[in-house]
């Protein structure tokens, strides 16, 4: 996809479609209110014979008319005047890429940076079209035998601005589309089932990363080099599997000298449980649990697009969770690689036992923030649901700064406590600690325990489990949080001027 922006005349564009918005109630945005001069009352006149409502997503195209250069026209549904709300324009601008590539239009223009929508400006609504373009138009082909591609596919998408836009609009078509294709490519790995993206895979897609961009240096450490390190725990969860863990780190060089910024992601690419197996409803759904490390590839991957100006490494700790007579056994006590010993009372809670050694390693970059992110708790689910993504961290700046960066992304994050008085629940008989806190506050006691190992920086950690991924007929991977680490890098440049 392309994307342009134009400051011509609606009636004069020469595309193959222009798209304005409708409100709901029947009223015309001021784009639609042109067309409907320029086209004497077309609009007006499907409106009143209430053919399209205003609804959110709704979409009704309107052929060869009189007065206006292109062939089509696309009014779409945008809720209800000054009172649309971000899920209504995420609704209609995806409902709008999907009507548009499936309509024959290769081009469009689309009028709605004018759309009241909170203080949202312009840019962010451009921003956030380009971002639901990309998104909407991805498709999973990977393992399905018939691909019957869209014989004219949408490959142009303008936005509407006046001449003192441009700069700004832009920008924010580069950053919406650059993070949709981040998003996207979250979204094919986390949905690739588990028998084709292992840790060896993710290690291909992490040195891919690095040979597409001379600005991402990728190194891909395996067992016996973490052996070498002591990582202990990382290494007991994957002995359990034949899939021999992996360790990538990318290196983004973009800030000079500046201390980086870590996005250590859980890169679990499949999790049974370990012998506390887990019940069978579902499983597949635990080919998700690469989810985190799928959002550092993704938001890496944006980063080195956009040329940022800092220094980010992901890095991500990779490995199967399996039963076997190797495995992890509920009892046993393993040394990580911080020299802290951990008795894993659970072996399902094994996503903790590879970021610890994750994070220890994180030291040597000497960061100025590490921010975990992984889908760690079926507990965030039942606290927090699938709208928001659950936060906790030891320093409350940085927390601020992922709520802020979360709200001006609109992929949105919502804070836990990780205080004194939970880490008791992680008391052993026999080990420094357990890894696992008992049935209350299951999401903080995970943090709990990765805070254990994240003394010496800044560190937040992002649980994803109720975000990463859509269950039931939607199922597939969302993409998230790769607009909200975006954001949090954005914010992090511009704060620093
Ligand atoms: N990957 C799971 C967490 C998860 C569960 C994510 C369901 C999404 C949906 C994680 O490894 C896990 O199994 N956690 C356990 C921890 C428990 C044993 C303390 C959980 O949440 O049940
Ligand atoms: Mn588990
Ligand atoms: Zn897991």
């Amino acid at each position: 996809m392309q994307y342009f922006v134009t400051t011509d005349a609606l009636a004069s564009q020469a595309t193959d479609c222009l798209v304005v918005a409708v409100y709901q109630d029947g009223e015309m945005s001021p784009a639609a209110a042109q067309l409907d001069e320029d086209t004497r009352g077309a609009v007006q006149r499907v409106i009143d014979g209430g053919d399209i409502t205003g609804k959110p997503g709704q979409t009704l195209f309107l052929h060869h008319l009189d007065g206006i250069e292109s062939p089509r026209i696309l009014l779409l549904g945008i809720g209800k005047k000054g009172k649309t709300t971000e899920n209504d324009f995420n609704t209609a601008t995806t409902a709008m890429a999907q009507a548009l590539n499936e309509s024959g239009a290769q081009s469009a223009v689309c009028c709605l940076a004018e759309i009241e929508l909170g203080s949202r400006s312009g840019a962010w609504k451009v921003r956030q079209t380009a971002l639901n373009t990309e998104t909407a138009l991805y498709r999973y082909t990977h393992t399905k035998s018939e691909n019957k591609p869209i014989e004219k596919p949408l490959n142009t998408l303008s936005f509407v601005g006046e001449e003192t836009d441009t700069a700004a609009f832009g920008q924010a078509v580069d950053q919406g589309a650059a993070i949709g294709r981040g998003m996207n490519l979250a979204r094919e790995l986390g949905n690739l089932p588990g028998n084709i993206c292992t840790p060896t895979y993710l290690a291909e897609q992490a040195v891919s990363l690095g040979e597409r961009f001379d600005s991402v240096t990728t190194t891909v450490l395996d067992e016996a080099q973490m052996e070498e390190l002591g990582m202990g725990s990382l290494l007991s969860v994957s002995r359990g599997s034949r899939e021999p863990a992996k360790l990538m780190t990318m290196e983004y060089k973009g800030g000079g000298d500046a201390k980086p910024v870590v996005l250590v992601g859980k890169g679990l690419t499949f999790d049974a449980g370990g012998i506390s197996l887990k019940p069978a409803p579902g499983m597949d759904e635990m080919k998700y649990d690469m989810c985190g490390s799928a959002s550092v590839f993704g938001t890496i991957q944006t980063v080195a697009e956009l040329g940022l100006p800092i220094n980010v490494v992901g890095v991500v700790p990779s490995s199967e969770n399996l039963p076997d007579g190797d495995a992890n056994k509920p009892g046993d006590i393993v040394t990580s690689m911080a020299g802290k010993t951990i008795e894993i009372l659970n072996t399902d809670a094994e996503g903790r036992l590879i970021l610890c050694d994750a994070l220890t390693y994180s030291e040597r970059f000497d960061p100025d923030t590490v921010i975990d992110i992984a889908t760690l708790t079926g507990a965030v689910i039942v606290a927090l649901g699938s709208v928001t993504t659950g936060l906790m961290a030891n320093n409350q700046t940085l927390a601020d700064s992922l709520i802020k960066a979360g709200n001006d992304s609109y992929d949105r994050t919502w804070q836990l406590p990780i205080w004194d008085d939970y880490q008791q629940q992680l008391d052993s008989n026999f080990a420094d600690m357990a890894n696992v806190g008992g049935k209350e506050a299951g999401s903080v006691t995970a943090g709990c325990f990765l805070s254990r190992f994240t003394e010496k920086f800044n560190w937040a950690h992002l649980d994803i489990a109720g975000t990463a991924w859509n269950s039931g007929k939607a199922k597939g991977a969302t993409g998230r949080p790769v607009p909200l680490l975006v954001q949090f890098l954005l914010n992090k440049i511009e704060a620093q001027g």
